[in-house]
């Protein structure tokens, strides 16, 4: 299984995925700073991931930190909290993964425990959503499979596999799912302009489970949705509306309308932690804009002309209406959403 992020004794050890797939390499991350600007600048990507990341972050920070009386062990737990989710905007998990450090916290805090069994209750809390990833990873795949048909051609966008989260995945978790139950799945990725999580990431993970897959461009997805080829799309989700609209990385949107025009199923594969319930509509998503580089150059060298504009939003909103099902950790929700996903947090346990 590939190795995203694992907690160490010497820090926080995380795949770089810039470096994929031409270096594998595995840097350590000894400090809360060093891993939030690890998510900043997207050695880890992808939402369930950079939950992952924020909590081990946290638990490092604490771990580092020098007070002396709880008072001060609570003002520098805030600072860390603070800086950590100040690193991406969209993905909810984050938020999420915060929040989870945060209850932890405050209920020892409450209970007067000490600054040193506080801080394993943090390593404890982060390597549990670690590990908890990793089940609903699993959980949604036996979902997910079968909705997939035996000899399937799927098409993807972006990454949404092991690098993306704890291991196996959401959209390639159900991908590896089908394979695991017999299924043969031949698999289109989307190269994902501008970071190329398609062209990079998620053919190197797919290669190396031996599932066929061939990378297109993103403007060559439409055609291949038209021929013919194509019988269902899967991809991965930052964050759900109460009422099912989906942020993904950006080219999502223009892919679930081909889809759709194509009367070709579109599923989107997220853990509950991906479900943002205070938000009616993704209209209220706060959509992230990167730097300007990654669109006007490529490894350094400059694509645009000096000085050209450039927009460069993350992520864009895939309206329900497109989206024929959502595959969940606990079940598959499909319209209306938000009674579906609704009733999908009430029955989980
Ligand atoms: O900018 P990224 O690479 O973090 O964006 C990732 C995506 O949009 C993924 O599709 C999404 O997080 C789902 S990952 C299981």
């Amino acid at each position: 299984m590939i190795r995203t992020i694992e907690w160490t004794d010497e820090g926080v050890v995380m795949i770089d995925q810039r470096r994929l797939p031409a270096h594998e390499l595995y840097p350590v991350f000894k400090t809360h700073e060093e891993v939030a600007k690890a998510i900043e600048e997207m050695v880890i990507r992808g939402a369930p991931a950079i939950g992952v990341a924020a909590a081990m972050g946290i638990a490092l920070g604490m771990q580092n930190s020098r007070a002396t009386s709880l008072d001060e062990f609570a003002r520098d737990f805030h600072n860390v909290c603070e800086r950590l989710s100040a690193t991406r905007p969209t993905a909810v998990n984050l938020f999420w993964a915060v929040e989870r450090m945060r209850w932890v916290f405050n209920h020892a805090r409450r209970e007067a425990s000490a600054i040193d069994a506080i801080r394993k209750q943090l390593v404890d809390e982060a390597l549990a959503i670690h590990r908890e990833d990793i089940e609903a990873n699993r959980r949604m795949g036996r979902f997910g499979a079968e909705l997939i048909p035996d000899n399937a051609t799927v098409l993807t966008h972006c990454n949404a596999g092991a690098l993306a989260t704890a291991g196996f995945g959401t959209a390639l978790g159900v991908i590896r799912a089908a394979v695991e139950a017999g299924k043969r799945v031949r698999v289109y990725a989307d190269e994902t302009r501008p970071f190329l999580q398609g062209a990079r990431l998620t053919a190197w993970e797919l290669a190396k489970d031996n599932i066929p897959v061939t990378v297109i461009t993103d403007s060559m997805a439409g055609h291949i949705l038209k021929s013919g080829e194509v019988d269902c799309v899967i991809v991965g989700a930052d964050r759900i509306a109460a009422n099912g609209d989906v942020a993904n990385k950006i080219g999502t949107y223009m892919v679930a309308v081909a889809a759709h025009e194509n009367n070709i199923p579109f599923y989107v594969a997220a853990p509950l932690s991906t479900v943002d319930l205070s938000l009616n509509s993704g209209d209220l998503i706060p959509i992230e804009s990167r730097a300007d580089e990654e669109v006007t150059h490529f490894r350094g060298e400059p694509i645009t002309p000096e000085g050209v504009k450039v927009a460069n939003p993350a992520f864009d909103v895939t309206p329900h209406r497109y989206i024929s099902a959502i595959i969940t950790d606990a079940g598959v929700a499909r319209e209306p959403y938000d009674t579906s996903l609704n009733a999908l947090f009430e029955n989980r346990n």
